[in-house]
């Protein structure tokens, strides 16, 4: 058994510490930067999932290499029907020592408890505006937001805290949201991030004017509630995290377009099919599903992913403006089949 604090580095010497594992792509809204509702989708066949077993093994090979954090996606990884088996089998992997779940937030009601006992530590959740008609428009699909809320609630009584809330910030969608968002936050004691709009995936028609940059909305908050920077919590954490001064709570912000985090990225992502990609933006990985499925031991598996650690040399995010201005679009892997 290979020690499970051996050290897996890239070509600039980062470290693989951490995966994000989608359990399944199907999703049940329809979020118009990440599956624009005006498309078909067809979702993978469930024989075409990663089974809890193959999960289990491949969790097991990255904590060998020295991932020892893991967060499970989709989708939306609450419609995964074995996802409670999933969280059992993980929870029990020498090297694992967080798991955190990135959820819509629609589901959970019905299954933060049972979460918070198969071993799920802490839960984050999407969500980009409370106003019940933004969220109905935004969701793609007329949904909700009090179930959101209420699976919020759910989540802290069930102890999956720190809950982190994720907004995704539009120019002219959203923007105009966003303080009721903080006083939400900080009312419930979560911690509220701001994401950057994205350019992932080919499908969201995504313009640099559409993204309205972190510096703006930190602006904007401070002129309500004055913040303080802090420092991060651990090495390669993506949102900048800054305290409010009165003392209730912490704000923080993702800034992958005007501020880019390639540098220490540590990330690993494995898509519900069972594809290894080494960056949020890439367009090919290593098929794991297919090579597990033709019969790889696991010294083989281990060796390929090992070996396309060694040659990873994603830095997208820094690259992103001198591609837009040198070349064509390039074909992506879409964010609903990665979890973000
Ligand atoms: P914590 O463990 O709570 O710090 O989680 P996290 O911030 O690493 O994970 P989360 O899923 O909450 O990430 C928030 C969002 O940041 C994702 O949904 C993405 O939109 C973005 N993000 C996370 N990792 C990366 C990354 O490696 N590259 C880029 N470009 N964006 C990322
Ligand atoms: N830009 C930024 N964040 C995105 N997410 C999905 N698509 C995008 C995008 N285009 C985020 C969602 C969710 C996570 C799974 O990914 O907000 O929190
Ligand atoms: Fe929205 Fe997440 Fe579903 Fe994408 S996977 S449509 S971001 S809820
Ligand atoms: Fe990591 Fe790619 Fe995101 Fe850069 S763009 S931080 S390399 S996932």
């Amino acid at each position: 058994m290979i020690a499970s604090n051996i050290q897996t580095r890239d070509t600039f010497g980062r470290q693989l510490r951490d995966l994000r594992l989608s359990v399944v792509d199907a999703c049940n809204l329809r979020c118009s930067y990440c599956m624009p509702p005006d498309r078909a989708y067809h979702f993978v066949k469930h024989d075409r999932l990663l089974s809890p077993t193959e999960i289990e093994t491949l969790v097991g090979l990255f904590a060998d290499l020295g991932v020892c954090k893991l967060r499970i996606t989709g989708g939306e990884p609450l419609l995964r029907r074995e996802l409670e088996e999933i969280v059992t089998r993980v929870a029990k992997i020498d090297g694992i020592r967080e798991i955190a779940l990135t959820t819509n937030g629609l589901l959970l009601k019905q299954h933060a408890t049972a979460l918070a006992t198969a071993g799920v530590q802490r839960v984050t959740v999407s969500l980009d505006t409370i106003d019940p008609e933004g969220y109905a428009a935004m969701s793609g699909v007329g949904a909700h937001v009090a179930h959101v809320l209420e699976g919020i609630e759910a989540a802290r009584a069930a102890g999956l805290a720190p809950i982190k809330i994720n907004t995704v910030v539009q120019r002219g969608v959203n923007e105009d949201g966003i303080l009721d968002l903080v006083d939400f936050a900080r009312e419930t004691g979560s911690v509220l991030r701001f994401i950057e709009y994205m350019d992932v995936g080919n499908l969201n028609g995504w313009r640099m004017a559409d993204v309205v940059p972190s510096l703006e909305l930190l602006a904007r908050i401070q002129a309500r509630y004055p913040l303080t920077p802090l420092d991060p919590t651990y090495h390669g954490e993506v949102a900048s995290r800054y305290r409010y001064e009165d003392g209730r709570g912490e704000i923080g912000f993702i800034s992958s377009v005007t501020e880019p985090f390639c540098r220490t990225c540590n990330r690993a992502r494995i898509s519900a099919v069972g594809t290894l990609y080494t960056c949020l933006f890439s367009c090919t990985g290593l098929d794991l599903l297919s090579l597990i499925r033709s019969g790889a031991g696991t010294a083989e598996l281990r060796e390929r992913i090992q070996a396309v650690w060694h040659a990873r040399d994603d830095r997208y995010s820094e690259e992103r403006t001198m591609l837009a201005v040198n070349q064509a679009p390039r074909e992506k892997v879409e964010m609903y089949t990665i979890g973000g």
